[in-house]
């Protein structure tokens, strides 16, 4: 079973390379235009005006009050966006932090948290405001998140789905009312898959997303979501099954285990053990799953087809995990502080883990950048393009790898690296002209590697832990 699904998924990424290369888009400048900073900041509300920020909910309007002050307050740090609107005409807003917020950081990584994207899932939105909060009054004073936003650009969207949530209710913890999009599409069934076909009509929200990831490349991402507790990683559908295969695996919730299993484990540990509660993995209530240490494959719980985190492993080399952060999908203002409290370090460290691994330029003979070149790690059969100033990034845990660097027009080239746990491995590869003549690249340097400055504190890598077993069905978190 497990190898043939293997098999299975190796097949399946062959084939992807093939669709990816030929179905190559202008990858252009990824200009989105920062949202003029509101100039009326009498408008702006006393309480939330990007001095203190309230532990209460907060409706589109009051949210986009809040962005903008926060933008007016902090303009080295925060640049606010929108990648386009709702069914009902909301903007999709992003805000970046960052100690370059309008410009990438040539050779740092970008990151991002969506949350929202199911109306009535409403912790993670305050979260992020929170998060946005903490991060540019903490600049200054603790070195950690200096390192952080000095190093990384973190893009945070609070709301995939202002429609859903603002027909959702406070304190309705289960029930899928406010889920939707306005035109009753579930967004994380509504990206393009990869396993099956997903034949639902393609909502402005997800097209969104979309181009928004397809401009931009993010190194990692999570998604939070609530109605459990539980960090939830790739993939999330599996290979089509026929006959009794299919029967038993419906039922039987077999993990569908990407390349990069180590790594979504090792991401999603991050998440849980810096929890305050997740790694215990106690299930919500009596009926609900229980996972061990607070972490589980996505189809090992449930598969679902068009969900937006294996969209973004496949399609964009983004890692992105599913988070679950509350059992209460939408609980009263009054624990929201608490919420903040259980997951505010999991949300800064799991950022930092961008840095992990390998990343570096592919060049041509002349320094030149490659554009989209794919990077490949042996053994792990999913193809990274490096962006057009040649970057590419890789995060992956200590030891010793091999990657494939190829190009239209050059000779590709076979690099050996090594990761280990306290320092990202630079590595260069300059790649030959096919054209060129055969002696020069007999001679050709092999690729260098360097370290690169740590950040002040690493979280501790945790040994994988075992696939948990999901054994109920629970298709609506
Ligand atoms: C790698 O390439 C980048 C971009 O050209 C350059 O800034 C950096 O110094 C190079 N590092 C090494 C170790 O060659
Ligand atoms: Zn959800």
């Amino acid at each position: 079973m497990a190898s043939s699904a293997i098999t299975n998924a190796v097949r399946f990424f062959l084939l992807l390379t093939f669709l990816v290369a030929t179905h190559s888009q202008s990858l252009s400048n990824p200009t989105y235009s920062p949202d003029e900073v509101s100039t009326n900041l009498g408008e702006v509300e006393s309480r939330d005006n990007g001095q203190e920020l309230e532990f209460r909910y907060h409706d589109h309007d009051q949210l986009t009050r809040y962005l903008r002050s926060v933008s007016a307050r902090y303009p080295a740090l925060t640049a606010l966006y929108s990648i386009g609107k709702s069914v009902q005409g909301r903007d999709l807003w992003v805000m970046v932090v960052s100690a370059s917020p309008y410009e990438h950081m040539i050779g740092k990584p970008d990151v991002k948290y969506v949350a929202n994207i199911h109306g009535n899932e409403a912790v993670g939105r305050e979260l992020l405001l929170h998060l946005i909060q903490h991060l540019v009054t903490s600049y200054d004073t603790d070195p950690y998140i200096k390192w952080l936003l000095d190093n990384t650009r973190i893009h945070l969207m609070p709301s995939m789905n202002p429609d859903g949530f603002a027909i959702s209710k406070e304190g309705q913890c289960d029930n899928t009312y406010g889920r939707h999009n306005a035109r009753r599409y579930d967004l994380n069934r509504n990206f393009p898959d990869y396993f099956k076909a997903n034949m639902k009509q393609p909502q402005p929200e997800t097209e969104a997303i979309k181009e928004w990831i397809s401009k931009i490349q993010f190194v990692l991402s999570g998604s939070l979501h609530g109605g459990a507790l539980v960090a939830s990683y790739p993939f999330d559908n599996t290979p089509s099954a026929s006959g009794l295969n299919a029967v038993f695996q419906s039922y039987a919730h077999s993990p569908s285990i990407a390349p990069d299993d180590d790594v979504f484990r090792h991401l999603s540990l991050v998440y849980s053990n810096n929890h305050a509660k997740m790694s215990r993995g106690v299930s919500c209530k009596s009926g609900s799953p229980r996972f061990e240490k607070g972490i589980t494959n996505g189809a090992a719980w449930y598969p679902l087809t068009g969900g937006m985190q294996d969209y973004n492993y496949i399609w964009h080399g983004c890692m992105e995990i599913t988070l679950e952060i509350s059992c209460c999908k939408y609980p009263p203002a009054h624990e929201l502080a608490k919420y903040w409290q259980d997951n505010k370090q999991s949300l800064i460290k799991y950022l930092a883990e961008a840095h992990r691994g390998a990343h570096g330029f592919v060049m041509d003979e002349n320094g030149n950048p490659v554009e989209r070149a794919s990077v490949k790690v042996k053994g792990r059969e999913v193809t990274y393009h490096t962006t057009k100033y040649g970057e590419f990034w890789r995060i992956l845990l200590p030891g010793t790898y091999r990657i494939d660097v190829s190009a239209e027009g050059y000779l590709p080239q076979e690099v050996e690296f090594i990761v280990i746990d306290n320092h990202p491995t630079l590595l260069n590869v300059t790649l030959h002209s096919a054209k060129g003549d055969l002696a020069k690249v007999l001679n050709s340097l092999p690729a260098r590697v360097q370290k690169t400055t740590a950040p002040p504190a690493r979280p501790t890598p945790v040994t994988a832990a075992p696939v948990s077993d999901g054994v109920i069905v629970f298709p609506e978190d």
